[in-house]
């Protein structure tokens, strides 16, 4: 299997991980604008973050398969176990939300029946054919909702490692995925 090299991240891997870093915090708040959405505006503001949400999802799925044929570039011996272990819960962490948040979300407004809206106002993008059901819809909903929490503890432990890789240990790390960052001496 082609391991992603030692130094660095492949140009379709970092593209794809800050495509989907962006996409997913900027869907974080376009969905605090959709729950203060009027009544009259619920719908347009829906397809909006439905159009991002479903976004990240498909291209989440197209990186799994990436990753899984290239597996990611091994972390330095310096790391200590813990610290690995760590890292490593934190990128799986990812994945299941990249794909959970978007999935859930689309669960709810399946079960609830909501108008099947387009993708980027003319991708066709039905609901899920799972059958209509309020209680099975608002169960999901609450379920959306929650996992976004997990969202902001991963941000935070990846963010907090990045700064630690980059101030206190100052190895190859965050280089690896910030292309053209300098390498403090
Ligand atoms: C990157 C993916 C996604 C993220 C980060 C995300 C995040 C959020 C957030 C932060 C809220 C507001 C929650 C609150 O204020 O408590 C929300 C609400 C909502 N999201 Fe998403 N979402 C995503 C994808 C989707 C998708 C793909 C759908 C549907 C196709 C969807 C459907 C909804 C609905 C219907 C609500 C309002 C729920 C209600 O009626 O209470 N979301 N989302
Ligand atoms: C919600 C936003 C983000 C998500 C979902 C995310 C996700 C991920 C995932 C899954 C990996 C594992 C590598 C892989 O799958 O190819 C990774 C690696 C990495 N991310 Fe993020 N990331 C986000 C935001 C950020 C931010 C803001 C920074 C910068 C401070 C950052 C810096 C890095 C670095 C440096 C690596 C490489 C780690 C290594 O070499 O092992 N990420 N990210």
């Amino acid at each position: 299997m082609a391991r992603e090299k030692q130094d660095r991240y492949s140009v379709i891997s970092i593209i794809l991980h800050w495509t989907i870093a962006v996409l997913l915090i900027a869907n974080v708040y376009v969905g605090g604008w959709l729950e203060e959405a009027p009544q009259a505006e619920k719908l347009a503001r829906l397809e909006w973050h439905k159009s991002i949400g479903l976004t990240v999802l498909f291209l989440s799925l197209f990186r799994l398969g990436w990753r899984i044929a290239h597996p990611w570039p091994a972390l330095p011996e310096t790391m200590k176990s813990w610290e690995k272990i760590l890292a490593r819960f934190t990128h799986y962490g990812f994945y299941v939300v990249m794909i959970g948040v978007p999935l859930l979300g689309w669960l709810a407004v399946s079960f609830r029946g909501t108008p099947e809206l387009p993708l980027w106002g003319f991708i066709p993008a039905p609901n899920l054919p799972v059958g209509e059901s309020r209680e099975l819809g608002g169960m999901f909903a609450d379920w959306h909702h929650t996992s976004v929490k997990a969202i902001y503890l991963l941000l935070a432990l990846h963010v907090t490692g990045a700064l630690k890789h980059y101030f206190v240990d100052r190895d190859i790390v965050p280089a690896r995925m910030i292309p053209g960052l300098p390498r403090i001496k």
